[in-house]
């Protein structure tokens, strides 16, 4: 077996350094987008880009703010006195609430806002019309009034994808109360940190919701959720329950006495309630949307109400290609950035159809998500690579089977490799489609790398030039420009604000500014945008023709399945376990999912190894995280490679996970470890048969400079 390794290691070794695979990048063919489609889109004259051009800079982003319906209008487009908490629109009022929701009523009140599919197949789907939104949102919102909730307070949701979460966003949006949803498939405990973070004083869940094929208990996540806070000081005072069936509760878990009721209850009292959106300022914020980064701490990243809704409406319309006869249907999870930007606000901002699905794509069977697209005629599909590979994996088949047409189709939050991309096209798309393949991230709001879909010719693998009136370019270590077609990656930096950026990590003003701009800032008093590059933590290379290959993140975040997660945070929960001394987190390349996490572990003087220690990492993680974060393995390692300063040489335990080269140990305090490890993690991967296929130039990259920034 040890024979077997060597050669593994010994083939990889030439071909590692960031030189060689620097020339390496292949370039794949081009895609025209259909004629059919041009010839219908928002955006199909290449013109359109000489209205974003940097001279025009930042008054070309009024025409996403003229989308919106504002109350007062504002004085100053951008403000960058207080560098680089950018103000967009200042001195603007609107509600958000009341463009996405009240100024429909008067072109098409009885258009379905939204149409809901409940995981199981015998339940009908439900079309809610913009009136009814309408009437929903201000019940809702008049119940958060009679609980004193008012502009600037905080409120946490953690609900899975029912129609009562636009619902409650909306609601919070119209009184200026920031929402703060975490995903459905998050812990308790996480929701708990958050609800600490936030400050919430009111949690918003469910009793239960369909997962393949169960109906989960989630009630349960809040007991576990307010406790969590209480533990970090944040006092709960309530949690509203919605029921998945009104009437009827369908969690196990017993109701709290005096802090917890149930939100049919308590819309009786409000029947037909009108509550008046409030007029707020276009830099107030809107929501906090968590994410992971390089601290145990998560990052709520605070989004504005005018810069975002206005980015948002844009992007929806000239990347999305939204009119308001579509049928779109974005199969994320309003738990992320995606579902917030590109299922309700973007969506609902431009009166368009938006469907919401609550259960899990391949339930069940892989046909589901194309039952749907033919039952709701939907033309405009949204998903991830992840989503891709897996319908791909299970049933290759299966959309030729049913008739349904996407005129246009997004992949977003990991890079899809070109042969998935191509199925997504031909497969998927039937070849009719265009296709956007957006880049962006938590922070950005939307979108900031992506073809238009009726101009630019579309490339595997590349997300295609910058958006409209985005000016990125690639940097390396020292802040020089890496050239385009040079061959040789970087860090993707945007020199620009725009309206979406958020607007700082809520109560971490300094983490804002120190990970996101003090890298290539070189004046920190400066008050002029040039000096403020924003840096997105992606490595990327461009193309001589200007498109953007994303290479994945430079830090120490893993991407699993497009959710981000932090090595901290998972390190942190291991941690908790008592026999465990040390614990480092790396990505495993996976077919499915994009990467998976691997722990490393070793143990405290006096404790042996056992499948019971293991055991004990799995749930610490289930428990703080949640289940989207159990690792595929855990190694109880006798010690972990470090540096002689002793940091924890994340990059040498990756390559050794994922069975590449591990670079230049010389410099490290205990380089015999390395051998070690690397020998009992892989002869135990060759026994599961868990060795993988040859990485793509993509994946070596990541895997190569993980947790080096
Ligand atoms: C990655 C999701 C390649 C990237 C909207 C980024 C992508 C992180 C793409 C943000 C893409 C997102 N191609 N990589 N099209 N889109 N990413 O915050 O590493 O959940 O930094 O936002 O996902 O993830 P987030």
């Amino acid at each position: 077996m040890a024979d077997e390794l060597d050669d593994v290691t010994d083939d990889e070794t030439a071909e590692s350094s960031e030189a060689v695979i620097a020339v390496h990048w292949r370039e794949e063919e081009t895609y025209p987008p259909p004629a059919s489609f041009t010839a219908q889109a928002n955006a199909s004259d290449p013109a359109i880009r000489e209205q974003f051009t940097e001279d025009k800079f930042p008054d070309s982003f009024t025409a996403y703010a003229d989308l919106l319906t504002w109350f007062k209008p504002w004085d100053t487009v951008l403000d960058t006195s207080n560098a680089p908490f950018w103000r967009w629109f200042v001195g603007g009022e609107l509600n958000a609430s009341y463009n996405c929701v009240d100024r429909h009523l008067a072109t098409h009140p009885n258009k379905a806002a939204l149409i809901w599919v409940p995981e199981p197949e015998n339940e009908a789907h439900q079309a809610i019309t913009y009136r009814e939104l309408y009437v929903r949102v201000n019940e809702f919102a008049a119940v958060l009034k009679e609980l004193g909730l008012k502009a600037g307070d905080r409120i946490t949701f953690h609900m899975p994808m029912v129609p009562e979460l636009p619902v409650a966003m909306l609601a919070a949006a119209r009184l200026g109360i920031i929402h703060s949803q975490v995903f459905a498939g998050f812990s308790g405990t996480a929701a708990g940190h958050r609800i600490a973070d936030s400050g919430s004083t009111v949690l918003v869940t469910m009793d239960g919701y369909y997962r393949s094929g169960d109906l989960l208990d989630h009630k349960v996540k809040a007991d576990e959720a307010v406790e969590a806070a209480a533990k970090e000081g944040q006092q709960v005072d309530k949690v509203l329950v919605f029921r998945r069936y009104p009437g009827k509760y369908s969690a196990a878990t017993p109701m709290v006495e005096g802090r917890d009721v149930f939100v049919d209850d308590l819309l009786a009292a409000h029947k037909g309630e009108i509550v008046e959106p409030v007029a707020l300022q276009a830099t107030d914020p809107l929501f906090l949307m968590y994410t992971s980064g390089t601290t145990g701490r998560p990052k709520g990243c605070q989004h504005s109400i005018g810069g975002y809704l206005a980015y948002v409406a844009g992007t929806s319309k000239y990347y999305q290609d939204i009119h308001p006869d579509d049928t779109y249907w974005c199969m994320a999870d309003i738990g992320w950035i995606t579902g917030h930007s590109y299922i309700v606000y973007g969506p609902l901002a431009l009166g368009t159809t938006s469907v919401l699905y609550e259960g899990t794509p391949n339930y069940p069977d892989a046909a589901r998500p194309w039952r749907i697209a033919k039952q709701l005629g939907v033309n405009i599909f949204h998903t991830s690579p992840t989503a891709i590979r897996m319908l791909r994996k299970v049933g290759p088949d299966e959309p030729a089977k049913y008739d349904f047409h996407f005129k246009h189709m997004t992949t977003v939050g990991e890079p899809i490799e070109p042969e998935v991309w191509r199925w997504y096209y031909n497969s998927i798309g039937k070849r009719e489609a265009a296709i956007v393949d957006t880049w962006w991230q938590t922070e950005t709001g939307g979108f900031l790398g992506s073809t238009l879909p009726g101009i630019d010719a579309m490339k595997p693998g590349s997300c295609g030039p910058a958006a409209l009136g985005i000016l990125p370019t690639i940097l390396d270590e020292n802040g020089d420009e890496v050239a385009a077609g040079s061959g040789k990656a970087g860090n993707i930096v945007i020199r620009n604000p725009w309206p979406g950026v958020f607007q700082t990590i809520w109560g971490q003003p300094e983490r804002f500014v120190s990970t996101y701009y003090a890298k290539y800032n070189k004046d920190p008093k400066s008050t002029d945008w040039h000096d403020w590059p924003y840096f997105a933590g992606d490595g990327a290379v461009q193309a001589a023709d200007g498109y953007f290959r994303i290479l994945g993140r430079v830090d120490d975040v893993i991407n699993v399945a497009g959710h981000r997660l932090g090595t901290k945070e998972l390190e942190s929960a291991a941690l908790t376990v008592n026999e465990i001394a040390e614990a480092a987190a790396v990505p495993v390349v996976d077919d499915v999912r994009g990467r998976v996490v691997e722990m490393y572990v070793s143990l405290k003087p006096g404790f042996d190894a056992s499948p019971e220690v293991e055991a004990k990492v799995r749930t610490a993680i289930e428990t703080d995280i949640g289940k989207i974060a159990r690792p595929k393995n855990i190694w109880i390692v006798p010690d972990m490679p470090k540096t002689r300063s002793g940091k924890i040489m994340r990059r040498v335990i990756a390559a050794t996970s994922n069975f590449t080269d591990t670079g230049d140990i010389t410099t490290l305090a205990n380089p015999e470890v390395v051998e070690r490890i690397r020998h009992q993690v892989q002869s135990a991967k060759v026994a599961r048969g868990e060795v993988p296929r040859e990485l793509s130039e993509t994946e070596l990259h990541e895997i190569e400079h993980f947790g080096s920034e």
